[in-house]
Order: structure tokens, then C-alpha cells, then sequence
């Protein structure tokens, strides 16, 4: 706590103005000046110095710009699939097709089958479930992270014997097109399992919490319910794609919901061959 002072005023004053002359000096890195050598009678230095006449920091400092810069939109690339920008979707495949990421680890989360993700979403996604359990969302578990290109060549392939060519491409990407494998992008579904890959997802609990809060630890919901004819997925309120904090706030805050809208690219409803 303060200290009360116990020298009268007068003193107090100058014992100010002593101690913040020292301190400024030393702050600046340089040596007190003389204190005997008056400086010259030109200087605005040779008006009597008083307490408050004394500049401070605070006085000289340049005015700050209130308005924030304008978000770089060309800061990261969105064609490597190694950028945490990259926009994968019908029209865009990876390039290389068979891309695989370098740094996958496995994060520790609940489970259906062992997930692998890049480092920074799989720190991401454990900080995402503990803050949605911490604020009374339940419990969440990974249904599928990374899927290789050839792990997508059987996912797409058993969709397509599931439920013909034109079904099987509004929900399973086709292999070299899909953002699991860029190891950005998992699906969630609730503990215990309910709704698991159904758009029911979007009405629990979990999925909720993770449509309004995703964005506050880098996810994107890729697919929204709204957007079908720009992504050219059906809605999957149970797939999130890590863009980074910095690109889910932007994206939040200016309310843009897919990553074509965002960066101008064309909606990609079909593949090109
Ligand atoms: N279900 C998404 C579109 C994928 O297969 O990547
Ligand atoms: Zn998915």
C-alpha cells in the first residue's frame, strides 16, 4: 500500500522533482545532467522550472491512431495446402493432390478412432473442449481428424457404393479435395455419442456452443446450413476447419461464414470434370 507522506509540503515538491529528473534519466539510458551548469539563455531551459511545467512522457508522445489496421488478406497463402489459409473445395484441389501434412500429432481429446491433426489445431481443439466443458457446454469427442488421401480414396468410395456418385459428392469430398487432409479440419460429436455426423449435431448442446464459440480458438464451421451453393457440401454443423485466431475473429467479427466469400473466390456448388 502507499505511504503516507511525512515531510511538509513544500519539501515533498521538490523532492519530486528531484527523484523524477533522476528517474527520467536513467529510464533514457543517459547521464544525469549537471546540475550546476545552467543551460543557455536561449533555451526555453532558463524559464524558472516548476513541478508542473516539466514535461512528461505522456505530454510528448505522438497521438495514437484510434482506428485498427485493416486485416491483410494476402498475409498467408490460400493455394499451399500447408498454409493454415488454404481453400480446398471443388474447384480447388491440393496441389499436390496426395499432400501430406509434416508435423501431425496426436492431440489428447476423447475419441472414436486415434486422431492426428497439425500441431496448432491439436492444441487448439484440447484448449476448444476443456473451455466448452468449463462453460456448460458437456463434453466433446474427435470422430475423424486427418484422413491421408488414400484413407479418402475408401471413405469417398464407400459413400458412393452407399449412396450413388451424386449423393455421396454433397457430403464426402473426393480424394486430393478433401480439407482432412490438410490436417486443419476434424469432425465432433457430443459424449455421450448422439447426433454423431447428423445435422441433429447442430441442435445439441455441443454443437451449439461450438457454432458461437469456435471461432475464439481458430475453428471455422466450413459447411454452414446457408451456404450449400457456395461450398457445395450439405450443411455439417459437426465439421470444423482451423484458419487461426486471427482469420475465425476477422471472419466472425464481419460476419462472412465461408472461406470463398472471404477471399473472393467463386462458389464451388460442383467439380469441374
Ligand atoms: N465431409 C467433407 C466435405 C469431407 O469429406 O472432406
Ligand atoms: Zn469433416
Amino acid at each position: 500500500m502507499s505511504r503516507r507522506p511525512s515531510l511538509p509540503r513544500p519539501a515533498t515538491t521538490v523532492l519530486a522533482v528531484v527523484l523524477t529528473t533522476g528517474l527520467l534519466a536513467a529510464c533514457s539510458g543517459g547521464a544525469p545532467e549537471p546540475s550546476s551548469s545552467p543551460a543557455p539563455s536561449t533555451s526555453a531551459a532558463t524559464a524558472t522550472p516548476t513541478a508542473t511545467e516539466t514535461p512528461t512522457p505522456t505530454e510528448e508522445a505522438p497521438p495514437t491512431s484510434p482506428t485498427t489496421p485493416a486485416f491483410d488478406k494476402t498475409a498467408l497463402s490460400v493455394d499451399d495446402p500447408a498454409s493454415l489459409w488454404v481453400v480446398s473445395d471443388k474447384l480447388r484441389p491440393l496441389e499436390p493432390v496426395d499432400y501430406a501434412p509434416t508435423d501431425l500429432v496426436t492431440p489428447d481429446v476423447v475419441h472414436q478412432n486415434p486422431p492426428t491433426l497439425r500441431a496448432e489445431p491439436a492444441a487448439a481443439v484440447v484448449a476448444m473442449f476443456q473451455a466448452g466443458e468449463a462453460e456448460g457446454a458437456g463434453s466433446f469427442q474427435v470422430q475423424s481428424a486427418y484422413r491421408s488421401y488414400d484413407t479418402q480414396v475408401s471413405v469417398y468410395a464407400g459413400w458412393v457404393q452407399r449412396l450413388g456418385q451424386a449423393q455421396a459428392d454433397a457430403q464426402s469430398a473426393r480424394p486430393g479435395f478433401s480439407e482432412h487432409q490438410t490436417g486443419l479440419a476434424l469432425d465432433i460429436s457430443p459424449v455421450p455419442l448422439s447426433c454423431a455426423l447428423q445435422a441433429c449435431f447442430g441442435d445439441t448442446t455441443q454443437g451449439r456452443w461450438l457454432a458461437a464459440n469456435a471461432w475464439r480458438f481458430g475453428f471455422l464451421l466450413r459447411y454452414p446450413a446457408d451456404k450449400v451453393a457456395v461450398t457445395g457440401f450439405t450443411y455439417e454443423p459437426w465439421h470444423f476447419r482451423y484458419v487461426g485466431v486471427p482469420l475465425a475473429t476477422e471472419m466472425h467479427d464481419t460476419g462472412v461464414t465461408t472461406l470463398e466469400e472471404f477471399f473472393g473466390l467463386p462458389a464451388a456448388p460442383d467439380y469441374a470434370g
